[in-house]
């Protein structure tokens, strides 16, 4: 049985979807993002609040918001820093929901995970629902396969999800730990369902791990039987889930091309969750902390085409002002959820937290955090 996706249209502001990472409502007022004094009002709330708050900024936040975060980091990291602060009541998570999500299970049951709009959620943990997850598997154990398929999910996708795959003997994996993770999984078993991003999937079974692309399958949940032959499935080294990024998927190989005419000796530097051919053509591939650190270490004139959100290339662009920075591709916008996270949202929530009234907490049910625990603790633990 096939379910179809079910994703309401939701106008921002005007109704609730709690089930869904995106298009969800802001309760309370906001201050107009024209108010002049919405950094000023950040910083008084911050130091109200003291050791109370612990802000967690994601890498692809705007620079008003990453100016008040305590810690930066690519999701990998910002799991780690959450779980090492069980002293802060409050983690204010400015990121997107997965990753909030992450925050609460990681962290004690009396601190509370704040995601400053509830409308940041990420169309890649969209694209796969339990339901959708339940029915490949249900499809695997008819096959007679799903005792040798080892389920990994990476960090993006709801805490659903990574319960599902820790009830199953899975793990979760970022982009800066993905190899490390299949490594792993394929020690448990011979297969494995890799969950929702065919192309971090993808690029790590074949860059990294010597396997083919003909070793990889893309599962459809929207086809009965994925769309794949029982051979296919059958054989498959990676079952890989047809989900994408919305901002990495854009970039293309005639950008790549492109700059490669126009700049010579530039270094094409992009995200995994980039499409095959793109990372395939790159000069080096790697999570957001990678990106930031390739950069930290690049000789001085030396020229950098990188594909990742916008923010974050802007922002590199103009720490290395010695260094030639671009962004690869023309056509490619931030990512819009991401960017839901403003100040305006910011100051909200802090200016609510030193009020005593605790907005838009994230809370993931026992039951869930327990075996998402287990898959997100199996990925803390990897060699
Ligand atoms: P990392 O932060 O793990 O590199 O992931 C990038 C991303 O798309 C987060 O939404
Ligand atoms: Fe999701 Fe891509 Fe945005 Fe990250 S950049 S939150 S994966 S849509």
């Amino acid at each position: 049985m096939t379910t179809q996706i079910d994703l309401p249209l939701l106008f921002l502001g005007q109704g609730t979807d709690p089930a869904s990472e995106r298009g969800v409502d802001c309760p309370g007022d906001l201050p107009a993002a024209s108010d002049p004094d919405l950094v000023a009002r950040a910083k008084a709330a911050k130091e109200a609040l003291g050791g109370k708050v612990f802000v967690l900024g994601h890498h692809y936040q705007r620079d008003e918001v990453i100016q008040f975060a305590d810690v930066t980091g690519d999701s990998f990291k910002l799991a780690k820093d959450a779980a090492a602060r069980p002293d802060a009541p409050y983690i204010v998570f400015c990121g997107v929901h997965f990753m909030a999500e992450s925050a609460d299970i990681l962290t004690g049951a009396d601190q509370k995970v704040i995601l400053p709009d509830l409308a940041a959620g990420c169309s890649m943990a969209d694209m796969a629902t339990f339901n959708q997850v339940e029915d490949c598997w249900d499809t695997l154990e008819d096959l007679g396969i799903a005792d040798r398929v080892v389920p990994v999910t990476y960090m993006n996708s709801s805490a659903d999800i990574k319960a599902f795959v820790g009830r199953r003997g899975g793990v979760v994996c970022t982009s800066s730990n993905a190899k490390r993770a299949l490594d792993w999984a394929f020690e448990q078993g011979e297969q494995v369902l890799f969950l929702p991003d065919q192309h971090l999937g993808r690029n790590t079974a074949v860059l990294e791990m010597g396997y083919g692309l003909e070793d990889c399958v893309v599962y459809n949940p929207n086809r009965p039987n994925g769309g794949l032959t029982d051979d296919q499935l059958k054989n498959a080294k990676m079952i890989l889930w047809k989900g994408h990024c919305s901002v990495h998927g854009r970039f293309s190989i005639d950008a790549v091309n492109e700059v490669r005419e126009r700049v010579p000796g530039v270094n094409v530097l992009v995200h995994p969750e980039c499409r095959n051919e793109v990372v395939t053509a790159a000069d080096h591939v790697g999570s957001t902390e990678y990106i930031i650190k390739k950069l930290d270490a690049a000789e001085p004139g030396s020229s950098w085409a990188i594909g990742t959100e916008l923010n974050l290339v802007q922002r590199l662009k103009n720490a290395h002002p010695d260094k030639n920075v671009m962004f690869l591709e023309k056509t490619v916008c931030f990512c819009s959820t991401m960017n839901r996270i403003d100040l305006p949202h910011l100051v909200w929530t802090l200016e609510s937290l030193v009020r005593g009234e605790v907005p838009n907490q994230i809370v993931v049910d026992e039951d869930t955090a327990h075996y998402a625990r287990v898959a997100l603790d199996q990925m803390l633990a990897l060699p």
